[in-house]
């Protein structure tokens, strides 16, 4: 076998978010690791080592090196929640939306995610793939390279599953890792709409048993929201996701407090998100477990909702917290975790340096990553970003544009 070759990436800055596979909680969530001029040594795919530019150089005389004086290197981003699988775009209902009216009131009236059923039943999967593969191209293009994929526009077995195999052919074909999450309680299907019972036992005793035998999602996700499924409903999908080896994680408390963050916790769900409207006690149950509070600051800023989640408290009181951008046809058409990084700082408080270990290391910990994604570290997998700014804070600071221009994924240059 030949040597493989050795690259040597040389940066204004180097962030390698330093620390295992735990989430960074606390002081350690603004721990982003900083090394001015330095250099990231890559090897067959993986980080090799990170360190000073000039000891690196001294260290691989012969490595090929990559000059990027003038950018910041980071690891690929990591978005924990997206729902980046449908048909068409909701163009319609924003128009409503921004004519005054509320999200859950165009759900009633029969649109919102029921809108994206009807519309993704009529599709095939090969359809599907075609229009998920340049959207997917966007994430990589704004440095994000692993992405959590939900289904939960399918709602009945054979249109989850098909969902879920559109994630699978997605993944061979892009230079992304997907990470697939079974979403069924998503919301109740209009032909379901008078026996929600019913839907709820098919998601249990129908849906969940065919996804985990065929190794189609990691993790079950819920909706749980006063207008969506309740907190028995919850238990119950997530009791069935767990006897079928499913790791759970929620849709909690987004627009009304109702005990998500704390069922998430109680269930040790890899993640709660949202949280727009988490209690107090909610926030001491988060901060007491091992789940994520993973925030979605975009998605309350396009509802045009003034409420948006307690990062601050979550993050004072030892709750880790990640940022995803939700990416969906609905609630949050952007691809772009870097402004999704702004909002965190600017609207929620949180600082630079917290907001960037959200999108890489905390996030990594929401999806149950132990590879190293989402760091630098030596053997993590070789997946980094390239903004072209000379600090780390210019990347919410100067906010609402695209600074990535260069995405390794696995050691290969893909952007
Ligand atoms: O996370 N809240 C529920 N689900 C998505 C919205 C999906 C949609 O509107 O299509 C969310 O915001
Ligand atoms: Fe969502």
């Amino acid at each position: 076998m030949p040597e493989p070759v050795r690259q040597l990436l040389e940066a204004s800055q180097v962030i390698c978010c330093p620390g295992g596979s735990a989430p960074r909680r606390g002081p350690a969530q603004s721990e982003v690791g900083l090394l001015e001029g330095g250099a990231v040594a890559i090897s067959g795919g993986r980080v090799e080592a990170v360190g000073p530019g000039d000891q690196l150089r001294a260290r691989f005389p012969g490595a090929q090196r990559v000059d990027l004086s003038g950018h910041v290197l980071t690891p690929g981003l990591i978005d924990s929640h997206t729902h980046a699988v449908f048909g068409r775009w909701r163009l319609d209902e924003y128009e409503q939306r921004c004519a005054g009216v509320p999200y859950m009131e165009i759900a009633r009236r029969g649109g919102g995610i029921n809108a994206s059923v009807r519309d993704l039943r009529e599709r095939s999967a090969a359809e599907l793939v075609e229009l998920g593969r340049p959207r997917l191209r966007r994430f990589l293009e704004h440095g994000t390279t692993t992405v959590e994929v939900k289904s939960g526009y399918g709602l009945t077995a054979e249109h989850e599953l098909k969902m879920l195999r559109v994630i699978q052919q997605l993944t061979r074909e892009t230079p992304l890792d997907l990470v697939p999450t079974f979403l069924g309680a998503h919301a109740i299907p209009p032909e379901y709409s008078h026996n929600r019972a019913a839907y709820v036992e098919l998601v249990c005793t129908e849906m969940i048993p065919a996804v985990a035998a065929a190794g189609l999602a990691a993790f079950c996700d819920v909706f749980m929201e006063p207008g969506a499924f309740t907190c028995d409903e919850t238990t119950q999908v997530l009791d069935a996701a767990l006897a079928h080896g499913l790791v759970p994680r929620l849709h909690a408390d987004e627009f009304e407090s109702s005990g998500g963050a704390e069922l998430a916790a109680r269930f040790g769900a890899a993640s709660a998100d949202h949280l727009g409207a988490v209690s107090d006690e909610g926030i001491a149950a988060l901060a007491a477990s091992e789940t994520v509070a993973t925030l979605l600051p975009g998605t309350l800023l396009f509802l045009g909702k003034s409420r948006y989640p307690p990062a601050r408290a979550l993050i004072d009181r030892g709750a880790a917290v990640a940022l995803a951008t939700d990416f969906n046809p609905g609630s949050s058409p952007t691809v772009n975790l870097q402004l999704i990084m702004s909002l965190a700082c600017s609207v929620l408080h949180m600082s630079p340096a917290e907001a960037l270990v959200a999108a890489t290391a905390n996030g990594a910990a929401a999806l149950r990553l132990s590879d190293g994604r989402g760091t630098l570290m030596p053997g993590a997998p070789a997946d980094l970003a390239a903004f072209r700014l000379t600090d780390y804070r210019m990347i919410p600071y100067l906010y609402g544009v695209n600074h990535c221009v260069a995405v390794w994924k696995r050691g290969e240059r893909v952007v």
